[in-house]
């Protein structure tokens, strides 16, 4: 069960890279080329939300059953001594949370603007804003933070 969670967590990852790159992309392109916003750019709203939000279900899912995060919260002082499982315990948690929130408020608010050019600089500006945060919080080969594989066999 864990095995399989945490491949899925990996893998959706990069759905939710390559939505939100997308949509920053086509949002960019509506507010300098002045789009019409379309059935389409609104799926793309939509689905990105939607892969962010079951990432999110993945992570909830995973936080239960990781033995890293109940070690963590077991041996809280000793484990805060170290990076690894106070990155998993604390800052992912926090940090992707705050993420994802702020994909949910742009999506929302994207919805209700009036005009086209506000769409899609509302999806724009919070898209990127999340973009940032994850990019932050995942833990690359490279990162200082943790370090993670960028694939995982399902
Ligand atoms: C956009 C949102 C998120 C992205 C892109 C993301 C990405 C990742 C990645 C790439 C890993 C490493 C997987 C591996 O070991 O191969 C990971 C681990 C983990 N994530 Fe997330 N995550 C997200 C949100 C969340 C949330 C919201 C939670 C908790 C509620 C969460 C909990 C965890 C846990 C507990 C682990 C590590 C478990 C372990 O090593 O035992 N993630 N995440």
């Amino acid at each position: 069960m864990y095995q399989t969670l945490i491949s899925f967590h990996s893998l959706v990852r990069w759905l939710v890279l390559i939505s939100l790159i997308w949509a920053i992309y086509t949002a960019y392109k509506g507010v300098f080329l002045k789009l019409k916003f379309s059935k389409q750019h609104n799926l793309i709203r939509h689905w990105t939300a939607t892969i962010a939000h079951i990432q999110l279900m993945l992570g909830i899912l995973l936080y239960s059953k990781s033995p890293i995060i109940n070690y963590f919260w077991k041996n809280t002082s000793v484990a805060t001594k170290s990076l690894d499982t106070t990155f998993f315990g604390i800052i992912h948690l926090i940090l992707m949370l705050v993420a994802i929130v702020v994909i949910t408020i742009g999506s929302a608010l994207s919805k209700r603007k009036a005009t086209d050019l506000e769409k899609f600089k509302t999806m724009l500006l919070w898209f990127s804003i999340a973009l940032f945060i994850i990019l932050i919080a995942i833990p690359w080969p490279f990162s200082p933070l943790a370090n993670r594989p960028y694939f995982r066999s399902l």
